[in-house]
């Protein structure tokens, strides 16, 4: 049984396929509609529902509640339509064309970039080519079924190089192989590019970057994007992690700093040794001190759950919209 999607205010309309959730259905028809985990954990994906009905799928209740359910709102990444259905949502032209697609890579190099950061340059195929957007994702799919997101770091280049940046978890299903038994030359497959976590170029807005571990490695692709095309706004730029010894690619961003006069940096570490003699605490409350009334910037936020959630409210509450909030949120699998 397949039924109608239509789009507001946009107008689109599609098919959806039996058991095939909105965001899925859009995705397909080449429309991009905001999203992230596309596992019911993040939110970036609630939207209203204007008519129609659904079934709600599997919906974290911290970000999508009984209530907001009764008033309309859903999950796209979760919704599955029984019946046609229209909803409210802003399209992002940006990503349309963009083909999602499911590849084999070989894993080209593995680098350590920090006591628990490890790279890994993904060769894909040469027959292939696989345009992104600076900052988006792309899942790994794991031999039992399951997938992990890791953002992409680096921009699309020649070689078909994908450059992660992967975090250790301790007894992790992947990232304990990641820094185990995976080597050089192994194949892996992925799904990709995906997210609308991405660098907005045509806003003249200031850009305000905050992330927490690994949630530099989409920054750092966004960065080296507005680097490339000489767009001079001003950037701020907040990296928190726990300890000194986390932070990694330090060179790169002092000879940033250097040539791009509005660039600026800070790092905070929240659980200090002796020997660090910067900013301490939790980045939101440093960028709060800092902008007050942040209502003018642009502002990317990507990492801990606890910080992309926390950072976005507070921001919300001094001012800033929501529509310039833009945030990839690294929540866990749920399998
Ligand atoms: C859109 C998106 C982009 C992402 N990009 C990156 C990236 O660029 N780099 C990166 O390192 N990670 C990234 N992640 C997180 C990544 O997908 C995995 O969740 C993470 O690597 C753990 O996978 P795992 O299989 O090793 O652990 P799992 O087997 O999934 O986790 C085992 C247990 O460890 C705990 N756990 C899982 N992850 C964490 C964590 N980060 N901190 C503390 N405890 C945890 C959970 O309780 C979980 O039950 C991203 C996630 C998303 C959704
Ligand atoms: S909750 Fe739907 S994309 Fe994250």
């Amino acid at each position: 049984m397949t039924y109608r999607l239509r789009i507001e205010p946009s107008g689109h309309e599609m098919d959806v396929e039996a058991d095939e959730t909105i965001l899925e259905a859009a995705l397909r028809h080449g429309f991009s509609i905001p999203y992230s985990c596309r596992n019911g954990t993040c939110g970036t994906c609630k939207g209203r529902l204007v008519h129609g009905e659904v079934d709600y799928g599997d919906p974290d209740e911290k970000v999508l509640t009984a209530q907001e359910m009764a008033s309309g709102w859903a999950l796209f990444c979760q919704a599955i339509p029984v019946s046609d259905v229209t909803i409210e949502v802003q399209e992002i032209g940006a990503a349309k064309g963009i083909q999602i697609k499911t590849l084999p890579c070989r894993i080209a190099r593995m680098e350590d970039l920090a006591p628990d950061v490890r790279a890994l340059f993904l060769k894909i195929p040469a027959t292939e080519k696989l345009p992104f957007l600076p900052g988006q994702y792309i899942d790994i799919l794991l031999r039992d079924g399951g997938r992990r997101g890791f953002s992409l770091a680096n921009l699309p280049n020649d070689e078909g190089l994908l450059e992660l940046h992967v975090k250790r978890v301790p007894g992790g299903r992947f990232t304990t192989q990641v820094f185990g038994t995976l080597k050089e030359k192994d194949i892996l497959r992925f799904e990709g590019p995906l997210g609308t976590f991405f660098l907005r170029e045509d806003s003249p807005r200031p850009i305000l970057m905050a992330a927490t571990g690994t949630g530099f490695s989409p920054i750092r692709s966004m960065l080296q994007r507005l680097f490339s095309l000489g767009d001079g706004r001003p950037v701020h730029f907040y990296w928190g992690v726990r300890h000194a010894r986390d932070f990694y690619c330090e060179e790169t961003l002092r000879e940033w700093e250097s040539v791009h006069s509005g660039f600026h940096v800070t790092r905070v570490v929240s659980q200090p040794d002796s020997g660090w003699h910067g900013e301490q605490g939790y980045i939101t409350d440093k960028i709060l001190r800092d902008f007050p009334e942040p209502s003018n910037f642009d502002v990317y936020i990507c990492g801990h759950p606890e910080m992309v959630f926390s950072l976005s409210g507070e921001l919300k509450n001094a001012g800033l919209s929501g529509d310039h909030i833009f945030s990839d949120a690294f929540v866990f699998a749920k399998s």
